[in-house]
């Protein structure tokens, strides 16, 4: 564990012993972005950096070549089913174990090579850790705040600090037994951002909540994303992650099958050849039999009285020239838009090697 190997190294020095960390003091806005860093040589280089990564277990590939890059405060969702690399990632960026070959690179330091420069800069959260039942929440973080070398009135502070941007103010005294899990999950997280670190990894922070944890944890990332930490969260489910990550990874059996933004995985979604139409209620008959007329539409898949959906011919048709038919037959033209497909389709068609 992370926490454990530090005291060694410069592992306590990242953490400003007179004052809590800049970066852990929540922002009044959380769009609103703080200032990064000055940039230093070192600074120019990827946040994180994962160069043709490998790892065997004997016979079994556990990551075939995985290679991408992450910025200061990018919110990368890592995903894939059971079985499919993430956690062995994730230990692999957090020290824990070596790769095959291939490296990975912090700030442009190769953290197998120098693992302690890695581990000051990091907050490792795995899907399941050890919480101390005999403990208090704040007991629970003074123990692992002494263990990053954060001292006195800073430890105390720092501890505040972390308990109010995890929403545990009013448990601090609570053992960590009495904590439902979602407020686990949290208190895992304060754990991590005791120290400051530029990087957290998340294995599956919001497995076992219920929707509301669920959404609170995002809300939480989000709000850390927003303070400038690069994020790597795991997770089953795709459309969970989307809407708060600014880059997605698409994993399956150690293969990276997707690696890019969000905004590009939406441009993947759209169907491109599906269309959905709606006119005034009284206008969907008539719409249909015009519809049959316009060059390039090709089928009507399913209408209701609110909703028609076509198919057009791509190679011989294009949308501005349907909607300007559309209007030129007099129609109240109230809706028309390219269907996307859910993520679920999109993730499925991803692992079956359907899109390239
Ligand atoms: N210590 C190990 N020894 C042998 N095989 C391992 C070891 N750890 C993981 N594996 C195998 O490596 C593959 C990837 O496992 P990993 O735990 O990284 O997957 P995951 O994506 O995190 O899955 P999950 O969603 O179930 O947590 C699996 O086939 C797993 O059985
Ligand atoms: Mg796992």
């Amino acid at each position: 564990m992370i926490s454990e190997s530090t005291g060694t190294g410069d592992a306590g020095k990242d953490v400003g012993l007179t004052e809590v960390p800049t970066t852990l003091r929540r922002n009044q806005d959380p769009k609103k972005k703080e200032k990064p860093a000055k940039a230093t040589l070192t600074h120019e280089a990827p946040l994180l950096e994962a160069r043709n990564l490998t790892k065997k277990y004997n016979n079994l590939i556990a990551l075939k070549e995985v290679s991408f890059e992450l910025g200061r405060g990018d919110i990368f969702g890592l995903i894939g089913p059971n079985g499919a690399g993430k956690s062995t990632l994730i230990k692999i960026f957090a020290t824990l174990l070596k790769p095959t070959y291939g490296i990975a690179l912090i700030e442009g330091k190769n953290i197998i090579q120098d693992p302690y420069y890695a581990r000051p800069r990091l907050g490792y959260m795995p899907d399941f850790f050890g919480l101390y039942e005999e403990l208090a929440v704040s007991e629970y973080l003074r123990f692992f705040a002494s263990a990053y070398g954060i001292k006195g009135k800073t430890r105390e502070r720092t501890i505040d600090y972390v308990l109010e941007l995890t929403d545990l103010v009013v448990k601090k005294d609570e053992p960590v037994t009495a904590l439902s899990r979602g407020m686990q999950q949290r208190l895992g997280l304060a754990r991590v951002l005791l120290h400051d670190p530029v990087l957290m990894l998340l294995d599956e922070p919001a497995s076992g909540l219920d929707p509301r944890a669920r959404v609170e944890m995002k809300e939480l990332l989000r709000t850390l994303g927003s303070m400038g930490k690069t994020i790597v969260v795991s997770s089953h489910i795709l459309s969970e992650l989307q809407e708060i990550c600014t880059k997605v990874g698409i994993i399956e059996k150690g293969e990276l099958l997707y690696c890019g933004k969000v905004e590009e995985l939406r441009n993947l979604k759209r169907r491109g050849d599906v269309i959905q139409i709606r006119v005034n209620a009284d206008e969907t008959v008539k719409l249909k039999d015009h519809l049959r007329r316009i060059r390039g539409v090709a089928d009507i898949l399913s209408d209701d009285e609110n909703m028609v959906r076509i198919r057009v011919d791509e190679a011989q048709t294009n949308l501005s020239h349907v909607a300007s038919e559309i209007i030129a037959g007099g129609f109240s033209l109230r809706h028309f838009c390219v269907e996307e497909m859910s993520l679920e389709e999109l993730f499925l068609k991803f692992t079956r090697g359907d899109v390239q």
